[in-house]
């Protein structure tokens, strides 16, 4: 313990691992079998738990009120304005100055799982309404679990995610993954990432994973929505959205055989191959993090929802539950 920032770590009888910190609910450690039944840490995060407070690319942590990027900080909700802080360039990104990723949530520990509760006060980052939000973070036989909720008391906008980077080798980069994506489309975006709001199929585009390809592949071909950020940034339009739980995509690491499933109630799924990531930030076992040191899947409603009407709405209501789940399933393939 230091400063009142806590780790919790839960382990299962296959020896898998998983530790999570009160400080933005994030995820520090995750540690996972490769095909020789070696246990390696697959998630990117600090040594100690002080620099969690300074984690300017959140690493594994809880994100909201809002995920991602809101335009210029601006939404109407029942014909109201509300202008929030911008903290990335001109736009808001992942609930403002102080998300929920900077806050200290309380904890509850019961044996499978790590339970988080957060109370964000009406006019929080300038959002609307009182939220009560809760996470679980389970660890069963071969997957980590997060089950999301929340309410409020006035109408608002919630989308929660989780932002931890995996790296299935555990060191270099990730260009060597091989990914595929349940996704038909994505929502393309402008030079300051925020979408465009029209929805563009993947098909003949670098942005086609349904048939998995590895991440290097097109990463530097010449295309408008890679070059703005050199690299993944996109949010894919998940197939088939119902809100219930099912496959959003697969990440295979060839050399060690391991594999994670991304399952989700969400309609969305950011990946984000971790482009800002510039070496200036020094990891566990002093490696520092070169761009592509790990990539995000982040299952989550689409970025900037509020403003646009095509979108699945954001919008939480009292009386209304938001529930969402996201599975992270592990195996390993020859
Ligand atoms: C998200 C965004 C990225 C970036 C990272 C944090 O994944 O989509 O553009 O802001 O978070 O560095």
């Amino acid at each position: 313990m230091t400063n009142g920032l806590f780790t919790y770590t839960l382990t299962n009888t296959l020896g898998f691992e998983v530790s999570v910190t009160n400080y933005g609910g994030a995820v520090t450690s995750l540690k996972t079998p490769d095909r020789d039944g070696n246990f390696g840490e697959i998630v990117l995060g600090f040594e100690s738990l002080d620099a969690y407070v300074h984690n300017p690319r959140y690493f594994g942590a809880l994100i909201g009120r809002h995920a991602n990027r809101i335009a210029r900080g601006r939404f109407s909700l029942n014909g109201v304005e509300y202008q929030l802080p911008c903290n990335n360039g001109a736009n808001h990104l992942h609930g403002g100055f102080k998300g929920f990723d900077k806050r200290v949530w309380d904890v509850r520990e019961s044996e499978k799982t790590v339970h988080l509760t957060y109370f964000s006060k009406d006019g929080e980052e300038c959002y609307p309404g009182n939220v009560a939000a809760a996470v679980d973070y389970t660890l069963l036989d071969n997957e980590l679990r997060i089950d999301y909720r929340a309410t409020t008391d006035q109408d608002t906008i919630v989308n929660l995610t989780n932002h931890s980077y995996f790296n299935l080798k555990g060191d270099g980069t990730i260009l060597d993954h091989q990914l595929t994506l349940n996704a038909d489309n994505f929502t393309p975006v402008s030079r300051d990432l925020i979408p465009t709001g029209k929805i563009r199929p993947v098909e003949e585009t670098p942005m086609d994973f349904r048939n998995g390809k590895t991440i290097g592949a097109e990463i530097s071909a010449d295309y408008d929505q890679l070059g703005f950020t050199g690299g993944y940034d996109h949010n894919f339009v998940l197939n088939d959205y119902d809100g219930s739980l099912r496959s959003a995509g697969r990440l295979y690491e060839p050399s060690t055989g391991r594999v994670l499933e991304v399952l989700t109630t969400q309609p969305g799924m950011q990946f984000y191959s971790g482009n800002f990531l510039d070496g200036t930030l020094v990891g566990k076992n002093g490696v520092t993090y070169v761009k592509y040191a790990g990539l995000c899947l982040e299952p989550q409603h689409f970025p900037d929802a509020p403003n646009h009407s095509n979108f699945p709405s954001t919008v939480l209501r009292p009386g209304e539950k938001y529930i969402q789940t996201t599975v992270f399933r592990f195996s390993v393939s020859g």
